[in-house]
């Protein structure tokens, strides 16, 4: 068997193990799958600034995300269906998790429920990701039972109104319940090793939902009740009821524009997360990685700014320190990991990212993550401040995250003035 040492091994292994039908739900994007494919591909056009000759034993990637420590700044991100991805999914990445440091994220349309990963993990405290549905009685009841498992955050799910065209999922039939066609039949007879793991598991519809809402008792039911509850009325009113409703933690999550991020900081919410679905939800819209800087400049001194979409790599992690977010979040990547190995390779893929944030730490001069800021990116299409170029002169640690002059950043990225740092490259 290959030696597993990338994401992309991950990736590839899970392909080849998981029904293509929930293979391709969590790999897709929409529509030409344009933002999806940016997100990973603007995180390679950034270009890191290498020092020697620097002390850099005794590194460090211990920090936190909204005041609660971490191994690394690095959470999963809320994945509908993991459970599908193997059995019992989330509650596998969620004890992959505990034991790494890292936070889980269940999120609503998790197979395992809520109460399943609570009991499964010894009650250790995980975030729930919340979706805005028409029906006010179950977010209370969710917001209830997110509280009794001990969940320390809550995540809401700002950019799911409506659902973005996945072309790969209707033509699989991906819908709940998902439809047993012939070529879905087919193909999982080619994946036994699944097959054989949810037949050993009784959990095998959305556990955070069945049985829990009135009228709900099976997957018929289920696909009638979902496609009507994703509110398209959702408005920052909304946000401030969940918010009061909760009393905890709150991160939103789905900010991209400047302006909803101010709107964001007004709501008291703890943390925002610089997000585009995964490029699942509006084709066309930039890359997370992009639209990152511009977020910091305006509200990072206000709010936690986090971020997800594209991070297959400890590299891409470090980018978005660099650029100022205060954490991030995998989703595909673990989900591969998951799929390829259960929760051994989940494990495997906080590994991978570990050891790859640590390593381009030090190539970087650095040994503690929470000192790194943008003095470690040379000027680039994504981060396109020139005054840095062969910056020798400049101390290494003398721009920490608060104190850089991050002044005209976002204007440069929103005038795309890239041409000046390309020229200088
Ligand atoms: C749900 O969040 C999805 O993107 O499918």
């Amino acid at each position: 068997m290959t030696v597993i040492t990338s994401i992309e091994d991950l990736r590839v292994l899970a392909k080849r193990r998981v029904p293509r039908m929930f293979y391709d739900y969590a790999d897709v994007g929409s529509w030409t799958e344009s933002t999806y494919r940016a997100n990973e591909a603007d995180f390679d056009k950034m270009l890191l600034r290498q020092r020697v000759a620097v002390n850099i034993d005794n590194r460090s990637l211990r920090t936190t995300m909204i005041g609660q420590p971490v191994s690394m700044p690095v959470a999963l991100a809320p994945v509908g269906l993991t459970g599908m991805q193997h059995a019992d999914g989330e509650i596998l990445a969620a004890r992959a998790c505990k034991k790494f440091g890292v936070p889980f994220t269940l999120s609503t349309m998790s197979i395992c429920s809520i109460e399943d990963v609570a009991q499964e993990t010894g009650g250790h405290p995980f975030w729930f990701q919340l979706y805005v549905m028409r029906d006010r009685d179950f977010i209370n009841s969710l917001i209830d039972r997110a509280k009794a498992a001990n969940c320390s955050a809550l995540v809401l799910t700002l950019d799911l109104q409506i659902i973005g065209q996945r072309h790969k999922d209707l033509k699989n039939g991906m819908s709940a319940p998902p439809k047993p066609t012939l070529r879905n039949m087919i193909n999982l007879a080619t994946k036994p090793r699944w097959c054989l793991g949810m037949l050993g598991t009784k959990r095998r519809q959305f556990g955070n939902i069945v049985g829990h809402v009135k009228g709900v008792e099976d997957m018929g039911s289920l696909s009638e009740w979902t496609s009507k509850q994703f509110d398209p009325q959702l408005t920052w009113k909304d946000v401030e009821w969940i918010k009061n409703r909760w009393g905890g933690k709150l991160i939103l999550k789905g900010i991209q524009d400047v302006e909803d991020a101010r709107l964001a900081v007004e709501t008291g919410a703890d943390a925002l997360i610089v997000s585009n679905h995964g490029g699942r939800q509006l084709d066309g819209a930039q890359s997370s990685i992009a639209a990152l800087p511009a977020v910091v400049d305006a509200v990072g001194h206000k709010i936690e700014v986090h971020m997800d979409g594209g991070i297959r790599s400890g590299q891409h992690v470090f980018k978005a320190m660099a650029l100022g977010a205060k954490g991030t979040y995998i989703g595909r990547s673990f989900v591969y990991g998951l799929g390829a190995m259960g929760e051994a390779g989940v494990t495997k893929a906080l590994e991978i990212i570990h050891k790859e944030l640590d390593l381009t730490m030090a190539f970087c001069g650095h040994t503690d993550i929470n000192n790194v800021g943008r003095e470690v990116l040379l000027p680039g299409p994504i981060y396109a401040d020139a005054r840095r170029t062969g910056a020798n002169d400049e101390p290494l640690f003398a721009a920490s995250r608060q104190s850089a002059n991050w002044g005209d950043t976002a204007a440069q990225v929103a005038s795309g003035s890239s041409g000046l740092a390309t020229a200088s490259r």
